[in-house]
């Protein structure tokens, strides 16, 4: 999903998808690296699964876990800034608000992930930009507003959780940032559309049908933080969440 938006801000990059390098493998990593030996690395490849990631720690590890660790070393060695895309889930839900130096304490598989890509990135390059990000929707990929829009067509109400507050993310204004991060220091960046909703909030937003429901009432298999909110003290702040929606839903009803 987040790929395929930064196809469009860097039309003139190379685009690896899973077909063309599988990252948990070192050497292939290395050899594409060495061979294109570009300016930059953009890494949007992860497995994200949330609930899939309880199932399949190792593979959730590995993938993200060690592989961005890969991509840091062959990085370091033909010199190229390593970007990487983390997530709000390394964090527990028990502030109100998490700014880029708070201690991370994930509750799920897929948040200790993530965490150890991290850490991997950061023992083996000093030139990389870790952009944590959350909530993330835009085309090309399985997201929030098209499965409540779907279900809001299906049935007379929706029920939507209204216990966990977070930050709401369009692909497409992530990726126009992402040129900004690159120029800047290395580091740790927040980067998340303008405001914090919780879930059903949030589908109010774009369905006339949305009901709240607590967490309790839909179990899942990975624990989600309560308050996932990424402050952003870096940089200027994209727009509000709810105007990136808007255009979101208006492209969609376009095709
Ligand atoms: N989605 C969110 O709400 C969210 C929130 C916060 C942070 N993020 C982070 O933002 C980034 C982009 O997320 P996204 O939702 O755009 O991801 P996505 O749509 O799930 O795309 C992930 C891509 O990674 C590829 N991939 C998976 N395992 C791979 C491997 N071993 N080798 C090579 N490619 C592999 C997948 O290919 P296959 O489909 O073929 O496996 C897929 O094309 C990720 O780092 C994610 O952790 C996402």
């Amino acid at each position: 999903m987040l790929g395929h938006a930064l196809m469009n801000v860097f039309p003139d990059a190379s685009f690896l998808g899973h077909r063309d390098v599988e990252i948990t493998d070192a050497v292939s990593v290395r050899k594409v690296i060495l061979q294109e030996r570009p300016s930059a690395v953009i890494n949007a490849a992860a497995y994200t699964d949330v609930d899939g990631c309880e199932d399949n720690p190792d593979l959730a590890n590995a993938v993200n876990g060690d592989a961005p660790g890969y991509l840091a070393s062959a990085c370091s060695e033909t010199g190229a800034i390593l970007v990487h895309y983390s997530t709000d889930y390394i964090f527990d839900g028990s502030r109100m608000d998490y700014r880029e130096d708070e201690v991370p304490g994930p509750l799920s598989a897929y948040g200790r992930s993530k965490l150890l890509g991290e850490l991997a990135i950061q023992k083996n390059t000093k030139n990389y930009r870790i952009i944590r990000t959350a909530w993330l929707f835009g085309p090309h990929g399985k997201n929030f507003v098209d499965t409540i829009l779907s279900l809001s067509k299906q049935m007379p109400q929706v029920k939507v959780v209204n216990d966990q507050v977070g930050k709401p993310t369009y692909t497409v204004d992530l990726a126009r940032k992402t040129p900004e991060i690159i120029s800047r220091e290395p580091g740790i960046y927040h980067i998340t559309n303008d405001g914090v909703c919780s879930w059903y909030e949030f589908a109010c937003a774009f369905i006339p049908n949305a009901v709240p429901c607590s967490t309790a009432e839909f179990p899942r298999k990975a624990k989600r933080p309560a308050f996932s909110v990424l402050v952003n003290s870096k940089t200027t702040p994209l727009r509000h969440w709810s105007e990136a929606v808007k255009e979101y839903v208006h492209l969609k009803e376009a095709i």
